[in-house]
């Protein structure tokens, strides 16, 4: 099977799939993007991703390049022609091609639509069984982490400092010491005290669409929660830790650096609500197939 990609209106092969050297996005890391989990075939919290899609672009001041049923479709069309049963779908919307200039082009164009859709791998056994470890590292992002922007450098160095530690994935703090998130994820404790804790949406964090269905199965599964920021000190002194996003779904943590988290291994909280996420997954795929 050759990949296909969605480039400004048509389907090309991937392979030879590309854009303007001039770019906005290449050159100034100048536009937006959305990863979206695909179960059976079905993009999973499409109103959640086009919601978030839209609100990057009005605060990166980008015109919607085409409605959301548009969207919606081309979505489905990519991940239809790339054969993907589960796995993911990358949309990305950058502010168009022009002469370099770091201001905005006075002129109007056409912000640059790429999509591509691939399969994943389940997660390997070990990581639902034993949990993985996360680092911790100091968060040097920039103020406006709510955007879904490109500009993505910080998260790629926090990332590979997680690959060269043998982890799978860095949290990141501030510094007073709090966390703010992973490096692509929204990071989670339960307390000593047994209440569900994750931090409040604000400029500080995506706010990500795992998150946000999460909080309201938690409810529904009559969880104590409270959304307020937590510190390193109580990440290390949880009861449990975990990591959601929309490759990860609910991630246990069972490792922080070099101490155990609790002991040691994926509690009861994180694997119920990983197993409601899935759920509510399998619910999404019935709906779609209806
Ligand atoms: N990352 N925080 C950051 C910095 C992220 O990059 C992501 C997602 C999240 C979780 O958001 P969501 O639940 O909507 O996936 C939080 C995606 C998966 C990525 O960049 O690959």
């Amino acid at each position: 099977m050759s990949r296909v990609a969605y480039v400004n209106g048509r389907y090309v092969p991937h392979r030879q799939a590309s854009v303007h050297v001039e770019d906005r996005g290449y050159q100034f890391a100048d536009g937006i993007y959305e990863v979206c989990t695909v179960r059976d075939g079905v993009p999973m919290e499409e109103k959640g991703h086009l919601d978030r899609l839209e609100r990057s672009l009005r605060e990166m001041r980008i015109d919607m390049p085409m409605s959301r049923a548009a969207f919606s479709l081309a979505m489905r069309e990519t991940i239809r022609r790339n054969l993907v049963t589960n796995g993911i779908v990358y949309l990305q919307v950058t502010r168009g091609v022009s002469p370099r200039d770091h201001a905005f082009p006075t002129k109007k164009i056409r912000p640059a639509v790429v999509m591509t859709a691939r399969n994943a791998k389940a997660h390997p056994a070990a990581w639902l069984e034993d949990g993985v470890k996360a680092i911790t590292m100091p968060d040097i992002r920039w103020g406006r982490c709510d955007i879904k922007t490109v500009g993505l450098l910080p998260n790629c160095f926090a990332k590979q400092a997680a690959r060269e530690n043998g982890a799978y994935e860095t949290i990141l703090y501030d510094d007073k010491g709090v966390v703010t998130e992973g490096s692509s994820s929204n990071a989670w404790i339960v307390t000593e005290a047994g209440v569900l804790v994750t931090r409040a949406p604000s400029n500080e964090i995506l706010n990500g669409v795992t998150r946000l269905e999460l909080i309201k199965l938690a409810a529904a599964e009559g969880l104590k929660f409270e959304e307020r920021s937590f510190t390193l000190d109580e990440l290390r002194r949880a009861r449990e830790a975990f990591v959601t996003s929309a490759s990860s779904f609910v991630m246990p943590v069972t490792q922080v650096d070099d101490k155990t988290v609790a002991n040691g291994k994926p509690g009861a909280v994180a694997t119920k609500l990983r197993a409601a996420l899935m759920a509510h997954m399998e619910k999404q795929v019935a709906a779609a197939q209806a």
